[in-house]
């Protein structure tokens, strides 16, 4: 998604694309970033560490319990830390947020919203997948949470562009097809002798007939790989119509579609938490214990001290929480604004990354017409319109209900649909959708809910993007006296809960070392 488009990842890519790896590890060691630092294996910290040295765990104080806050509580509740948590927000969790019937939402500048899905509906208003390499598997594998496919690519979704909609396969075979023909017919210019052989050529040929689906004369006539109107099955069948020109279809601007999902991070098989992310959450805090986390307690002051750290907060009783360490693991952007003594320094960099608006609808219809009638299992459309993705649900398909996501949007479509009512946010996803999926779309809807996160207390954005590649990254890599900090918005993962959990292991080994090697 080009929203989530980070400066400095697209920087080294950018460098790694002209000057190689070397070039871009380079770069990385002058940013501080050198992988021999970041790649180490995690160990998490033992209470055997502490016998073999002469050394006690320590107590810590941990800001915020999102994803990063409550793994690093876990990490260190391992070797016997004394972690506290404190959470302004109602409940643990932070963006890893799923909505169910029942539950209230409240917004920023805006109305709560009761939400009313029916029994074993959810929907993920944070995040709601997971690539497989990413750390946040290996989480979900030692807490026990069992998880299922996300279908990130379906050949039957659609893609909307340019007001005409087609099946994600279509426009792929289109894309494919002529792309094909193109390179083909460049294997005749001669231009290609002084690159390749003559084996090679065909090879390649053999290659492109394959992958555009090529006619005898190594041209793109279109392909039964768009689809058809009716299979052929017993009688003919019918496939759908032939492909426009080459201009046509390089003209209905399909191509960013088709190639969503061949990102690192987006490449298929993903994965979801059976029965909604959450479950991610909800086993942090019972490993970590519920009784160690402080719900409704806003940070008001931190302050570092010769021997130890000061917190204050606000909120029930209120009060003040002393420890050895402290960990902030809160967005950059509130961080900011609550006074300490980590010098002006450390308030700058802070300020640096700046919060990305962003928003999704879950939207609970009383039948699976997505199924039935277009025969999308999971999956995502991808649109140029305001909503940009309509996320299929996949899990529980042929139930009843379904909730599909809406709209999944950020910038400046986000803040559109913020600005909205729920209700009105409700009816221009319909009005947008139905461009896609006809009538059927504005039907049997059951009920909805909206999040925009730049209006979720506390939070106040969905991510955030660094601006220009600059020291305070790295700055706040370290630790502000016995302060550290942590977050996806400290990694090249933002925007994924693998971000926060690495960010966290960094910081629980280098405060381990610390109360290892401290006098
Ligand atoms: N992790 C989020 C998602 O799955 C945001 C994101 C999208 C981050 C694409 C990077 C790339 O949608």
């Amino acid at each position: 998604m080009e929203g989530a488009a980070l400066t400095r990842r697209g920087l080294l890519v950018g460098i790694g694309a002209v000057g190689g790896a070397g070039a871009m590890y380079a770069a990385m060691g002058a940013l501080g970033l050198a992988p021999s630092e970041q790649d180490k294996a995690f160990t998490p910290p033992r209470p055997g560490d502490f016998a073999l040295r002469g050394r006690a765990a320590a107590s810590v104080v941990i800001l915020g319990a999102g994803v990063a806050g409550l793994t690093a509580a876990y990490e260190l509740g391992k070797a016997g830390y004394d972690c506290t948590i404190l959470e302004a927000r109602a409940k643990a969790g932070g963006r890893n947020l799923t909505l169910r019937g029942g539950d209230r939402l409240t917004e920023l500048r805006g109305p709560a919203q009761e939400v009313r899905f029916g029994e074993g509906v959810y929907f993920n208003a944070g995040p709601g997948r997971i690539a497989p390499w990413m750390v946040t598997l290996d989480y979900c594998r030692e807490l026990g949470v069992p998880i299922e496919t996300f279908v990130n690519r379906n050949a039957a979704a659609y893609v909307h562009t340019n007001g005409q909609t087609m099946r994600a396969r279509t426009a792929q075979a289109d894309m494919y097809g002529y792309v094909a023909e193109l390179l083909a017919k460049a294997t005749d210019l001669g231009a290609l002798d002084k690159m390749i052989t003559k084996d090679d050529r065909e090879r390649l040929l053999d290659f492109l007939r394959r992958f555009g689906d090529l006619g005898p004369k190594l041209e793109y006539e279109g392909s039964e790989r768009r689809g058809f109107t009716k299979f052929p099955a017993i009688g003919a069948g019918s496939p759908i119509p032939a492909p426009g020109s080459l201009h046509q279809v390089l003209a209905a601007g399909t191509g960013h579609a088709i190639t969503n999902d061949f990102g690192y991070d987006q490449a298929t098989p993903m994965f979801q938490p059976v029965g909604g992310m959450d479950a991610i959450v909800t086993k942090l805090v019972e490993a970590v214990g519920a009784d160690r986390i402080r719900t409704g307690a806003r940070v008001t002051k931190i302050t570092t001290l010769a021997d130890g750290v000061e917190v204050t907060y606000s909120g029930g009783a209120g009060g003040t929480v002393k420890a050895d360490y402290c960990i902030a693991a809160l967005p950059p952007h509130i961080l900011a604004r609550i006074p300490h003594n980590l010098g002006a320094q450390v308030t700058a960099a802070l300020r640096t990354p700046v919060p990305v608006p962003a928003g999704k609808i879950g939207l609970e219809y009383g039948t699976r017409w997505w199924e039935l009638e277009d025969r999308i299992y999971g999956g995502v459309t991808e649109t140029d319109l305001d909503i940009t993705h309509i996320w299929y649900p996949s899990h529980g398909y042929h139930s009843e209900r379904g909730l599909l996501v809406g709209y999944y949007n950020t910038d400046a479509n986000a803040e559109l649909y913020a600005a909205l009512t729920p209700d009105d946010r409700r009816r221009r996803a319909l009005t947008q959708g139905k461009k896609i999926h006809g009538e059927k779309y504005r039907q049997n809807v059951l009920s909805s809910a909206s999040i925009a996160w730049e209006r979720q207390e506390h939070i106040e954005g969905g991510w955030v993007r660094w601006p220009s590649v600059d020291s305070s990254f790295t700055l706040l890599q370290r630790p502000a006296g016995r302060v550290y900090f942590a977050g996806d918005w400290l990694t090249h993962l933002i925007a994924w809960q693998a971000g926060a959990m690495e960010s966290a292991r960094g910081v629980v080994t280098e405060l381990h070392e610390r109360v290892l090697r401290s006098p």
